[in-house]
């Protein structure tokens, strides 16, 4: 197999993780399925490569990366400890949907960790994704694969919007979730979420004795600063985002618009100015389709986006988050 791009420099999409790894093992980027959504991931080992991932997504040098394991050995040589209380949240969530983030290997590089005394690390639910780890023998860093800024790749032909042309391989194959994993600072004490997402806070909270965990609403970047991938503008599609809840008429909708939400009663709402409408079956089936429906509003040229709050329980405040996020300036 050659390992050189096609000739009209559109990536290899494969559903081969084998020929995946051996892109990754060449020190290049690969963009790969996982449970919540896809990852642009090159080999830890790799320095240069690593760093290629930051100048493709566009994204700030503060940020750093997610790394990615395959098995539990894997992490003795990224992290200096895992406490107690975080071993109980391996066993319960590990693979799948949740990072963690604790206190880092000092040998680790920098270009991971951007200069932190911490890293985030996940194990992976996604076969695929598991599998690719493993036969390149090597943790995988990963952010989500999409321009900066951008909602997250739920699907190949969102990666293929983002990269086509600047990335060799792409591993092909279906996300779950469609929002990205629930981040939890294992580092100190309370350990806290920083960052909502498909394992929720009530799960959390199910596994963490008291005293373990906080969930302090309204944090003060003095006492607690969040993942420095927050502090940035996110999942913003070029439509302005125009949030409303329930309770709330709506009483404009501007010309071109598009509506996604979860409260029935919208199914019948018709609009001249309304293109298209998304109304999700429940709180799952809106996150799995909110990056989809951003993205597809986009091609269509819509101006602006008019979304429905959902309530914030269960994967729900992981969608309030992402929402408000792609809605601010
Ligand atoms: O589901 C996901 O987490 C996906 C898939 C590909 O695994 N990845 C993902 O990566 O969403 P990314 O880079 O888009 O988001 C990672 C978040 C960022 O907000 C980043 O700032 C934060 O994790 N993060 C990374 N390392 C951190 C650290 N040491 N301390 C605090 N936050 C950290
Ligand atoms: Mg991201």
């Amino acid at each position: 197999m050659s390992l050189s791009s096609p000739q009209n420099n559109s990536p290899l999409i494969t559903d081969s993780p084998q020929i995946a790894s051996e892109f990754l093992m060449n020190g290049e980027v690969v963009a790969f399925p996982t449970e919540t959504v896809f990852g642009l991931g090159a080999l830890i080992k790799f320095e240069e490569a690593v760093k290629k991932i930051y100048k493709l997504k566009g994204r700030p040098q503060d940020n750093p990366l997610i790394i990615h394991i395959a098995d539990l050995s894997q992490i003795e040589a990224l992290v200096e400890e895992v406490p107690e209380e975080a071993q109980k949240l391996i066993k319960a969530f590990w693979p799948g949907a949740l990072t963690l983030i604790f206190k880092k290997k000092s040998s680790l590089s920098n270009s991971l960790t951007c200069g932190l005394k911490t890293v985030a690390v996940r194990m992976p639910s996604h076969r695929l994704a598991r599998e690719l780890i493993r036969l390149c023998d090597c943790p995988v860093a990963a952010p989500s694969a999409n321009l900066s800024g951008k909602p997250s790749a739920t699907k190949t032909e969102h990666v293929l919007q983002d990269f086509e042309g600047k990335i060799p391989c792409i591993l092909k194959g279906e996300t779950v979730f469609g929002l990205e994993s629930t981040v939890v600072d294992c580092s100190s004490k309370p350990f806290r979420i920083l960052r909502q997402g498909s394992v929720s806070e009530e799960e959390i909270k199910k596994i963490l004795s008291g005293g373990f965990f906080s969930s302090k609403e309204k944090q003060d970047e003095k006492d607690f600063p969040k993942s420095p991938g927050m502090k940035y503008r996110h999942y913003s599609p070029k439509a302005e985002i125009v949030l409303f809840s329930k309770d709330q008429e709506l009483l404009s909708v501007p010309p071109f618009s598009a509506l996604i939400g979860i409260n029935v009663g919208l199914s019948d709402f018709e609009h001249k100015n309304l293109k298209t409408k998304f109304i999700a079956k429940d709180l799952e089936d809106y996150a799995k389709n909110l990056f989809a429906f951003f993205r597809e509003c986009d091609q269509r040229g819509i101006a602006t986006i008019l979304c429905e709050l959902p309530p914030e329980e269960g994967i729900g405040k992981a969608l309030v988050e992402r929402l408000k996020k792609a809605a601010s300036d």
